[in-house]
């Protein structure tokens, strides 16, 4: 295991932001964690798990002994005539990943090609896109608790996914509840492709391109392939422009509340649920509350999505943050919503 004292974090985090580690730890396997933990300085201090820092704002350097996830490995574990599965190392690119399942054959996986992060990131998020969500195909993972050093496996139940949530982003309130914030760092996600494979094209973009091509019945090489070009027409690549992806969540509201807002604002984005609430669109309440293009310093909201805040070059996250509380004001002030953050703040 090699500490590195004082190690910057521009380099792995999206958003791009200039902070530094007081140590950084590269995991390679569930011996590098334990070998932190046997640490004489660094074992009983706090510790932050970063995977691809697609979903962090840092505010600040982190005290806390960074363990930056680099474990790597895909395999087929079994392939039957109803399901195939797969198997990646946390440290994995997803993109990546996706990628090479198609590779191998194997789709169901390609609506949520282009998500930025990793394999390990992806269920403490239940990343999802196009109308996939990661818990379609969640099978297992294992982790390592950070106060023990031992591992564990976990089922989908367990994991308790909700939209952009996990078991992964609640803190136990006592130790026999199950909230594993701060307290795991995932080593491997198995994940269940189901046969036969059918292609998922009822989101409004992907019908758009069924429409424009006439492909009625596309491969999932073509879906993957629409999905990439969609994102990239209207998210930024983390790589030119900083960001981290939608920084707020859709809100959901009761259809009174829904209706009263489009008594006011006919326009309103919004989607029923099968739970009887409605979703309503964050970027479209964003952008009626005119801050497309806006700027506090170098943060910035998108030009072409105003869920999406980047960085224009050297902001910080504190102007992330203030953006952030700016435009949940605002909202707030004339639609009478909350809007939730989806990053972590640091
Ligand atoms: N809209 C506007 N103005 C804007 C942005 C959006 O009016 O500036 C309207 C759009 O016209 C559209 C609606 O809002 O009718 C929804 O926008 P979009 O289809 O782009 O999807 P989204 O709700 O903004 C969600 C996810 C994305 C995911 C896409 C596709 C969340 C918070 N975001 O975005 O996930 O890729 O759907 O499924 O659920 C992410 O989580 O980081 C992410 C990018």
């Amino acid at each position: 295991m090699i500490v590195e004292p004082n190690a910057p974090l521009q380099p792995h985090n999206t958003f791009g932001i200039v902070a530094r580690a007081r140590s950084m730890v590269r995991v390679q396997g569930v011996a590098d964690v334990q070998a932190v933990l046997a640490h004489p300085d660094l074992g009983a201090g706090p510790k932050f798990v970063l995977g691809g820092g697609s979903n962090i704002v840092l505010t600040g350097d982190v005290k806390a002994t960074v363990l930056k996830v680099e474990i790597m490995g895909r395999q087929v574990l079994e392939d039957g005539p109803r399901s195939t599965l797969v198997e990646a190392g946390a440290g994995e690119n997803w993109h990546d990943f996706v990628t090479w399942t198609l590779e191998q054959g194997l789709p169901g996986l390609e609506n949520l090609a282009l998500i930025p992060g990793t394999v390990g990131a992806a269920p403490v998020q239940n990343i999802g896109a196009y109308g996939v969500e990661l818990q379609d195909s969640f099978e297992s993972l294992d982790a390592v608790d950070l106060n023990t050093g031992r591992v564990f496996s976990l089922d989908a139940t367990q994991c308790a996914f909700g939209y952009r949530d996990s078991v992964f982003k609640h803190s136990a309130a006592r130790d026999s509840d199950l909230g594993l914030a701060g307290r795991a760092l995932i080593l491997r996600v198995r994940l269940r492709l189901r046969k036969p494979w059918k292609p998922l094209l009822g989101y409004l973009d992907l019908q758009r391109k069924v429409a424009e091509t006439g492909v009625t019945d596309p491969s999932a090489r073509q879906v993957y392939d629409w999905v990439c070009a969609i994102r990239s027409a209207k998210l930024p690549d983390p790589r030119v422009i900083g960001n981290a992806g939608s920084f707020f969540k859709n809100p959901t509201v009761t259809p009174e509340q829904c209706q009263d807002i489009i008594a006011r604002d006919p326009g309103i984005v919004h989607y029923p649920m099968p739970d009887g609430s409605v979703k309503l669109a964050a970027g479209w309440l964003i952008d009626a509350c005119g801050w497309k293009g806006k700027s506090v310093g170098k943060a910035g909201v998108y030009e072409k999505q105003a869920l999406v805040l980047v960085n224009r070059g050297g902001a910080t996250g504190g102007e992330v943050v203030t953006l952030a509380r700016a435009i949940q004001t605002s909202v707030y002030e004339r639609f009478g919503i909350r809007l939730e953050p989806e990053p972590v703040v640091v």
